[in-house]
């Protein structure tokens, strides 16, 4: 599969099966999350994987987005080792954390395992209930499983904007 055929075909999985995701596969997804590209190399990404049934049931009580997933990756990055531009103060950690979200969500798809990103939660929430050290910030949680035998993609997965809406060529 080429890279464009995978982001085409990947989707937002919202209904996942009993499943457990192998260990060998999370590892993969894992190395993609290490391997992602970050500002200054700051590599102020980290992961909490939620898998346990303590911390699955802490995680079902931070969103109702978790669509039956076994594995939650929390993601979240470090404020005290992130680039911020000098002078005006941009902070890179999302954009940071973005893109290792999205290596796992690639990753996880080409291992036929699929997720989706959920920004549904409150962070003050997340960090009290899983007792977050002060300097990590949640950006993201990525529910990832098997999908169900009757998941689909949802209305919004089709419905990608044309290259002369999103692109201005100068
Ligand atoms: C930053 C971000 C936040 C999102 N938050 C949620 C969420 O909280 N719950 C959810 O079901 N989907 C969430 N999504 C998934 C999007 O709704 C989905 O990617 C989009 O509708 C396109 O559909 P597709 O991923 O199936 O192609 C989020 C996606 C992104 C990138």
């Amino acid at each position: 599969m080429t890279f464009l055929e995978l982001a085409a075909e990947r989707y937002s999985v919202r209904k996942f099966s009993d499943r457990p995701v192998e260990e060998e596969k999370l590892n993969k997804i894992l190395e993609a999350v290490r391997l992602a590209p970050t500002a200054v190399n700051k590599q102020p990404q980290r992961v909490y994987v939620l898998r346990s049934a303590e911390a699955m049931e802490t995680a079902r009580t931070l969103s109702p987005c978790l669509y039956g997933a076994g594995t939650v990756l929390l993601f979240c990055y470090d404020k005290e080792n992130v680039w911020s531009h000098p002078t005006d103060h941009a902070c890179a950690g999302e954009v940071d954390t973005a893109i290792a979200c999205t290596h796992a969500m690639m990753e996880a798809w080409e291992l036929g395992i699929g997720s989706c990103w959920v920004r549904f939660f409150e962070a003050e929430k997340v960090k009290a209930a899983l007792k977050l050290p002060e300097n990590l910030e949640p950006v993201a949680l990525l529910p990832i499983g098997y999908a169900a035998e009757d998941a689909a993609p949802g209305p919004q997965h089709a419905a990608s904007k044309t290259l002369d809406e999103l692109v201005t060529i100068l």
